[in-house]
């Protein structure tokens, strides 16, 4: 198939590229100017920046594309401006999706896949979520509900696109390039001691492999299924498992343990949130639907190694 992929610099657009053409597809990169020699050799290349309409049109009208794939965000830039990179994230969720499908209609293509995230569930009800549950667009956070925010209008504008589409809800990704890798942001936070466990630690986080999201988008792309996907591991954990082990694993002393009310002002609202009252979320919908399953099935085998 004539595959379009957005976002083919990135942790794991870049991957993708390689994995859709070992299974025989013919890929094209949509890719801003300045990012084009870090696109994989040999794809064919168009060139728009997605917040821009014209050019997408453009751009995705020259690639003439069966399926797009749609894998951009900003949080490349979390590290040096976190508020920038929340902000553009945002604005890729909602005006770079409505490019892009207008784009990809006008060029007509038949099938959408889009980038999501599975820790945007509002936390009530059982400990790990389908993908019924409702979203926390009401999180007390005015950052946190802004990026649900964007995400609910990506999941609607997809289904409403009146092409066949595909969300693929993300969890936290572990693996090379990720902010958990070793060299990644997480990990040296967690060996500089910087990541203390709050309280006892009962929120709950559903961790993907990047490979494991790059097969779920090869999956979703060569599937007829459409609707919202949890694409997460087996093993949902709470935080008082995964963080002694991570930092165990990269060799970090074990964290410290801080009471829950000092969470949120000393690691921020979001990541107080996700360690002490974020729900997991179940692949059941994943599996069934687009024949995926995890090559990583646990956290445990891997968080931390590379
Ligand atoms: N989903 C999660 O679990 C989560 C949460 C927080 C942080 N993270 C971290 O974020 C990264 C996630 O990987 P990812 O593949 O989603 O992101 P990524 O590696 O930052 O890739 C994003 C892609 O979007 C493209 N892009 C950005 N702005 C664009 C624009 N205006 N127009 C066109 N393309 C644009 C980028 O191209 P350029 O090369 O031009 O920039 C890049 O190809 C990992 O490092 C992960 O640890 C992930």
């Amino acid at each position: 198939m004539r595959v379009l992929v957005a976002g083919a610099t990135g942790v794991i657009g870049h991957p993708l590229v390689g994995a859709l053409r070992a299974r025989g597809h013919e890929v094209s990169a949509l890719v801003r100017q300045e990012s084009r020699q870090r696109v994989p050799e040999a794809v064919e290349v168009v060139v728009a920046d997605a917040l821009d309409r014209e050019a997408v049109l453009a751009a995705v009208s020259a690639a003439r594309p069966e399926v797009v794939v749609h894998q951009m965000t900003a949080l490349r830039l979390l590290g040096e401006d976190p508020v920038a990179a929340f902000a553009l994230t945002a604005r890729l969720r909602t005006e770079g999706t409505a490019h892009l499908i207008e784009a990809a209609r006008a060029a007509g293509a038949r099938r959408l896949v889009a980038q999501s995230i599975a820790f945007a569930a509002a936390p009530a009800g059982q400990p790990v979520l389908d993908e019924d549950a409702p979203l926390y667009v009401d999180a007390p956070d005015p950052g946190w509900a802004a990026t649900v925010g964007a995400v609910a209008e990506l999941e609607r504008l997809v289904s409403d696109s009146g092409l066949a589409g595909a969300v693929l809800r993300y969890g936290t990704l572990y693996g090379p390039g990720t902010s958990y890798a070793r060299d990644g942001g997480g990990a040296q936070a967690v060996l500089a001691g910087q990541l203390p466990l709050p309280g006892d630690g009962a929120g709950i986080t559903s961790f993907l492999h990047v490979d494991d999201a790059v097969q779920a988008a090869v999956a979703a792309v060569e599937s007829e299924a459409t609707g919202v996907f949890h694409v997460t591991d087996d093993d949902p954990a709470p935080a008082a498992q995964w963080l002694p082990h991570y930092a165990h694993t990269l060799g970090a002393p074990p964290p410290r343990t801080i009471p829950a009310d000092l969470a949120p002002r000393l690691l921020g609202w979001f990541m107080a949130h996700q360690l002490t009252a974020a729900h997991g979320a179940a692949n059941d919908r994943a599996r069934t639907a687009l024949g995926w399953k995890p090559l990583h099935p646990s956290w445990r085998d891997g968080l931390g190694e590379e």
